[in-house]
């Protein structure tokens, strides 16, 4: 048995029918009683803990829900139900692991208007940024149910000298803790979810903590599709408290990480001081993403991918573009047609068709950003920004900009929102180019705009970064197309959405009998 797989259409936004009925359907979530996302073990909703309200970032007054905090005694109990249901689980039949993963991707396809509406007023998405999350969740959960059969159902057998037969097996490592981040608080959540179950591993999900609401739906639809109780709890809360009950549990088996560098370090500090096995921490991190645009390339095309990379989402992509090298013949062009076309966003409420770009997430990411750019204001030259409208006031909106520097080293950390840095270079400088960007440490992704193709191909060859994109955008990765993930203080690698992810939640057995 091997399950179909083909990536979900989502939605045609230029549809006028898909678009009235999508909007249609999206009214009836605006007007719901708030959601409460409860720490739910063993099915259990938990109703004990301390409860936090959840905003909408677009509007402060609007309250989209509630959380209750799960705390250090939910994760052991947790963990302890998770650990002893573990075993049953790895040896349920792949075939039927998939099954419940690919009946769940349904789901969520089938429920799309609801989770599109907690991913908007929740998670500040656009509504295209809200289409594609819901895909690239149902994405997830039917690649990895097609590579745990492909990968999983039958045993490698090995051939040796002496007549023994050789079998090897690929086995659930035990219970896996999975600690996801806001900016894709269904898809990436939902991946790490996936995968984890598809190859045989108990689950302990922690959301991140802006993004709890849409992360307890995604569990109800997860065993709805048939994901027993005991194998995915849900625990919401904070990082610092029930996260690191997680992760110095002696009973868990591996930890899979999306977010900050600095957080995957204090996770590995974590990991390695704690009693028990030496376990595997994938991480999946940050990065100071450059492109490199030469003096041959299309300007507009460069234009159009430069705004959707460096500002669409709000520049909240841990892929986004911050680092724009211009070769210094074309730098001035570009840089006018940029100042014409940010003069063009539309930025506010992210439920509106028209908006490009919405809120940054919260208060906090709103005060980092505004420091930066107090910091760039007396440092560097301001190119140009957006003007934020009426009305943005009620929520955290932050005005997408662009500051021309002369190098990298005012960028000493990642700046997560729509915040441009331009640089010019002249053609001899390009090996420097490359140096500056692999100096960084990041690896995450790396646009390149250039008509020559053995220049590309130089670029290509010499820069140490995960994802490269020639003459595109440089975000939004799809599922089994392009494989996602970054090097150096980007990320651990396997690449989510690959080939080779699922082998990291595993473990192999090899059983050898003299015949
Ligand atoms: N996978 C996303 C992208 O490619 C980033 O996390 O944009």
């Amino acid at each position: 048995y091997m399950p179909d797989r083909e990536n979900s259409k989502g939605i045609d936004l230029t549809d006028p029918m898909m678009l009235q009925n999508l909007m249609h359907e999206l009214q009836s979530f605006t007007s719901l009683a708030p959601w409460t996302a409860n720490p739910l073990i063993n099915g259990i909703v938990e109703a004990d803990g301390d409860e936090r309200p959840i905003y909408n970032p677009a509007d402060h007054h609007d309250t989209v829900g509630l959380v209750v905090e799960a705390s250090v005694e939910h994760a052991k109990k947790a963990i302890g139900i998770a650990q002893e249901a573990q075993h049953k689980w790895d040896a349920t039949p792949v075939d039927k692991r998939a099954a419940y993963l690919q009946r769940a991707a349904d789901l969520f396809d089938s429920n799309r208007a609801e989770l599109m509406a907690l991913c908007m007023r929740e998670g500040g998405k656009t509504v295209d940024d809200a289409v594609a999350e819901i895909r690239e969740a149902s994405d997830f959960l039917r690649y990895y149910a097609m590579m745990a059969c492909q990968g999983f159902a039958q045993p490698s057998i090995f051939r040796g000298t002496t007549g023994e037969y050789n079998a090897m097996t690929l086995h659930g490592r035990g219970v896996f803790v999975c600690i996801s981040p806001w900016n894709f608080p269904l898809a990436i959540f939902t991946g790490q979810i996936g995968a984890a179950l598809a190859s045989g591993n108990a689950v302990i999900a922690k959301p991140a903590e802006q993004t709890p609401l849409i992360a307890m739906r995604a569990i109800q639809l997860l065993h709805a599709g048939g994901i027993p109780f005991e194998v995915l709890h849900f625990l919401p809360g904070s990082g610092k408290r029930v996260g690191t009950a997680l992760v110095s549990d002696a009973r868990i088996a591996g930890v899979v990480f999306t977010g900050s560098t600095e957080t995957a370090r204090a996770i590995n500090g974590v990991l390695a001081n704690k009693p028990g096995p030496i376990i595997p921490l994938i991480a999946e991190t940050g990065g100071q993403n450059a492109m490199i645009v030469d003096s041959s390339a299309l300007t507009e095309q460069v234009v159009r991918d430069v705004i959707s990379s460096a500002f669409h989402s709000a520049g909240q992509r841990c892929s986004a573009l911050r680092v724009l090298y211009l070769q210094e013949e074309v730098a001035d062009r570009i840089i006018e047609m940029l100042t014409g076309a940010m003069a063009e966003l539309n930025i506010g409420n992210p439920c509106l068709l028209s908006t490009d770009i919405g809120p940054v997430i919260d208060s906090v990411a709103l005060e980092k950003l505004k420091c930066h750019y107090e910091m760039m204001c007396h440092n560097a030259q301001l190119l140009c920004q957006c003007s934020l409208p009426e009305g943005t006031e009620e929520g955290t909106f932050f005005a997408p900009c662009a500051f021309e520097i002369k190098d990298m080293s005012l960028l000493t950390h990642e700046v997560f929102g729509p915040v441009l840095h331009i640089i010019r270079y002249a053609s001899q400088e390009l090996d420097n180019v490359i140096e500056a960007i692999n100096n960084t440490g990041y690896g995450l992704t790396l646009g390149i705009h250039s008509r020559i193709d053995s220049r590309a191909d130089y670029i290509q060859k010499r820069v140490k970064v995960g994802n490269i994109y020639v003459n595109r955008n440089q975000i939004g990765a799809i599922v089994g197309v392009q494989p996602f993930g970054g090097e150096g203080l980007s990320g651990t690698g396997p690449k989510a959405g690959g080939p080779h992810y699922l082998y990291r939640f595993v473990t192999e057995r090899m059983v050898t009998i003299d015949t």
